[in-house]
């Protein structure tokens, strides 16, 4: 059933471009209207929410942090993101006008579930993203929007992330499409490059030759860093939890930017840090990650850098480059997570590991 696969987490790696595929598949119709019909929420409510707030554990978390960056730029309407398991008892505000998202893989995690019933009693209006059909999440919420991953064995969640972040980009839209803020031309714009985000990670998963090589050099070592802004910022954070759960390394990310008060500290001769490199745009946030990955060299760090292609500027500065296919900022989430999943399986499998069931994790947590 691994299908000639080592690992099932390998095997779902694997699977993203089809799971991605499947999730935005018939959402979306030819008169240009994203049509989720799952989300039974009247236009008139979705029109009221001052605040969005999503819930979330883990991976799910992570995918939840990426959305905020599209829905707070399509919707303008404030989100926040948050741990399930700080938000339930810290007495946040809540009110008929609060539109709570939750994001579960497995639709059963109970921090997850207690912040929804926390919210509804509260008033608020909730939606679940999750990948199983008719789970206790879903079941308890007012609407869902199902990721069509398939099922997702591996305990670290590989699929479970791309296809979240997927669908929550179409909940984005579509509140964008249901309040106006975003008109069909520029919805459809951004349709269209999700569209294509299943053919440019098959582009990836093409070409992980260099992976393997980069895990054997880098299996020995007994710390590493990733750094992102922006939305490589929860990438580079997704990318260190695939690190500690499957190959139990010391891994973590910041956001480039927070380098300068207090990480770089860490940085000593040697250790590797992978870098995120937004696609160059409007904004500053290309030349600073350059700048920022200049800093850690400058102090022995063995750079490990994602860029797009034809983006040469990086070269000098990177002891190994790995090239993704161009995409807009929002999207480069869907092939810059891909390598880094690819590399922790690798590292994990090269030091004895049991990738699919890794010590000490469940792959539903039922417990608050
Ligand atoms: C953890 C799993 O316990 O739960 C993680 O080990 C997962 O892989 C997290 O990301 C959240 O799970 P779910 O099902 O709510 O997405």
């Amino acid at each position: 059933e691994k299908a000639g696969y080592d690992w099932f987490m390998r095997k779902e790696i694997y699977e993203q471009p089809k799971a991605v595929l499947d999730t935005l598949l018939g959402r979306y119709n030819e008169a240009r209207e994203l049509t989720l019909d799952e989300v039974r929420i009247a236009d008139s409510e979705l029109k009221r929410i001052n605040k969005i707030i999503i819930v979330a554990c883990g991976t799910a978390f992570y995918s939840g942090l990426v959305a905020k960056y599209a829905i707070e730029h399509w919707c303008r309407i404030p989100c926040e993101v948050e741990i399930a398991s700080e938000f339930r008892y810290r007495d946040p505000i809540i009110t008929s006008e609060t539109l709570l998202v939750t994001i579960s893989q497995s639709g059963e995690t109970a921090d997850t579930l207690m912040a929804v019933r926390h919210a509804r009693e509260q008033g608020a209006k909730v939606i679940a993203i999750c990948n199983t059909n008719g789970a206790t999440i879903p079941r308890e919420s007012d609407a869902v929007i199902y990721t069509h991953a398939g099922p997702e064995i591996g305990v670290a969640s590989t699929k479970g992330f791309t296809t979240q972040i997927a669908a929550a980009y179409l909940l984005g839209l579509y509140l964008a499409q249901v309040r106006g803020t975003k008109f069909g031309d520029e919805i459809a714009a951004v349709m269209t490059e999700l569209e294509s985000m299943p053919e440019k990670i098959q582009r990836v998963l093409d070409n992980t030759d260099q992976f393997h090589a980069l895990a054997t050099r880098l299996s020995d070592k007994r710390s590493v860093l990733f750094l992102g802004r922006h939305v490589g910022y929860p990438i580079a954070l997704e990318g260190a939890l695939k690190l500690k759960e499957i190959a139990y390394l010391h891994a973590e990310g910041f956001p480039a930017g927070e380098l300068k008060h207090g990480p770089i500290a860490l940085v000593e001769p040697g250790i590797p840090i992978f870098v995120v490199v937004p696609p160059h745009g409007r904004d500053q946030l290309h030349d600073k990650v350059i700048s920022n990955i200049q800093e850690v060299r400058a102090r022995g760090a063995q750079t490990i850098v994602l860029v797009e292609e034809g983006d040469t500027e990086v070269e000098p500065y990177a002891d190994e480059v790995i090239w993704l296919p161009k995409a807009s900022t929002l999207l480069q989430p869907l092939l810059a997570i891909v390598p880094l999943q690819i590399f922790a399986c690798e590292v994990a499998t090269r030091l004895g590991h049991d990738v699919d069931q890794p010590r000490n994790l469940a792959k539903s947590v039922t417990v608050e």
